[in-house]
């Protein structure tokens, strides 16, 4: 069974879009900051003037601990006929980690083929950042990372499990179609910024040998279809020093999924933590998915202190990804003057507001513009 609670907005004007969005707030504080990102949907929607429709689902550890359910094959031929879905996160003290991360997130990025992760890295005003001397600025680049393959697969297999001869394999697949769709994306969105036109693809071609060096010949080629795009590389280790160092460097990078992975904590870190860091695991050609990148704070569950703008911005982000630029320009704006005016800090607890006012002076610097 599925819970699902439909309710439209308004009554829809013939030949307008409705939008259907899924909406999975999961565990822990998942559902207290979908509850914001929802409200300033809500009045995004009145002022821009679309409409929407939502479905809500209630995948989860709850869910898994009373009934064994992970996330039903049904549940998929649902999500296909979406337009995007909203998510909150996952992660249950109870569940031993890794059964829900696998079953109900990385199963939705496969199954729906959402190839890319789409990672903003931008320092909005008034929020710290651990790097001295630099500001908003310096900090505001995008990282492009593959979604569905790498070292994410799954493939592998133990040898002579718990012998002292016990061999672990784990195998990262990279096949051309998958990089290529990957980088070429990440083209595509350079050019789209167009903030600096540049796209910097990191790896490490130096020891993985064979993956990397089919990135790296994706990545020429197809980068001879975009002469207005300048190109570079740089291993994975020596990009992490860049974050650091000099972030400014950098406009778009494309890389692999595990590296994907790791460099995007880092970047969430500089750009004030997981309380901001927001994005979109995306399928250009089918439904698309908008999370929080913070996971679930189960220690933070039900007190209303967990910063709510991550969420909203995830939520901002999937208006973007349906076309509805104006309305997530307006949502933006509306976080950089709370991140500027109001907020003490984006760490829980020490906002100086609780989840739901963060939330509701978002939803009011939205309705006024
Ligand atoms: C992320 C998370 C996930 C990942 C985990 C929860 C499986 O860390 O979205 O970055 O590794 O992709
Ligand atoms: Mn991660």
């Amino acid at each position: 069974m599925i819970l699902i609670i439909r309710h439209s907005q308004y009554a829809i004007p013939r030949g307008k879009t409705l939008y259907k969005i899924g909406v999975l707030p999961g565990d822990g504080t998942g559902p207290e900051v979908i509850r914001e990102a929802l409200k300033v949907l809500q009045v995004a929607s009145e002022v821009e003037n679309f409409n929407y429709e939502l479905v809500h689902y209630d995948f989860g550890g709850d869910r898994y601990l009373k009934t064994g359910e992970i996330l039903p094959e049904s549940a998929f031929d649902e999500f296909r006929k979406l337009d995007a879905i909203l998510f909150g996160a996952i992660g249950h003290p109870d569940v031993k980690p890794g059964i829900l991360e696998k079953g109900v997130l990385l199963r939705i990025r496969f199954e729906l083929d959402q190839y890319i992760n789409l990672r903003p890295v931008k320092l909005y005003p008034g929020v710290y950042t651990p790097i001295k001397g630099k500001g908003p600025n310096e900090i505001d680049f995008v990282v492009v990372r593959e979604n569905t393959e790498g070292l994410y697969v799954g493939a592998g297999g133990f040898l002579k499990k718990g012998t002292p001869d016990e061999v672990a394999v784990q195998e990262s697949i990279n096949t051309r179609k998958g990089v290529e769709r990957c980088i070429r994306y990440a083209f595509n969105y350079t050019k789209e910024r167009n903030k600096e036109n540049k796209l910097t693809l990191c790896g490490k071609t130096n020891v993985l040998t064979y993956a990397f060096d089919l990135w790296e010949r994706a990545f020429y080629e197809v980068a001879r279809e975009y002469p207005g795009i300048t190109t570079n590389y740089a291993h994975v280790d020596a990009i992490c020093m860049w974050f650091i160092k000099n972030p400014e460097w950098f406009d778009v990078i494309v890389t692999d999924n595990m590296f994907g992975d790791i460099i995007t904590d880092l970047g969430a870190m500089i750009q004030g933590g997981m309380g901001i860091a927001a994005g979109g695991n995306i399928n250009p050609e089918g439904v698309s998915m908008f999370e929080p990148i913070g996971g679930s704070a189960p220690k933070y569950t039900g007190m209303n202190i967990i910063n709510p703008l991550a969420a909203i911005s995830a939520a901002q982000l999937m208006l973007e990804h349906l076309g509805e630029q104006k309305a997530g320009k307006r949502i933006e704006q509306a976080v950089m003057k709370v991140t500027a005016e109001k907020i003490k800090s984006l760490a829980a607890g020490q906002m100086g507001y609780s989840t739901s006012e963060i939330g509701d002076m978002v939803a009011d610097l939205v309705r006024e513009g």
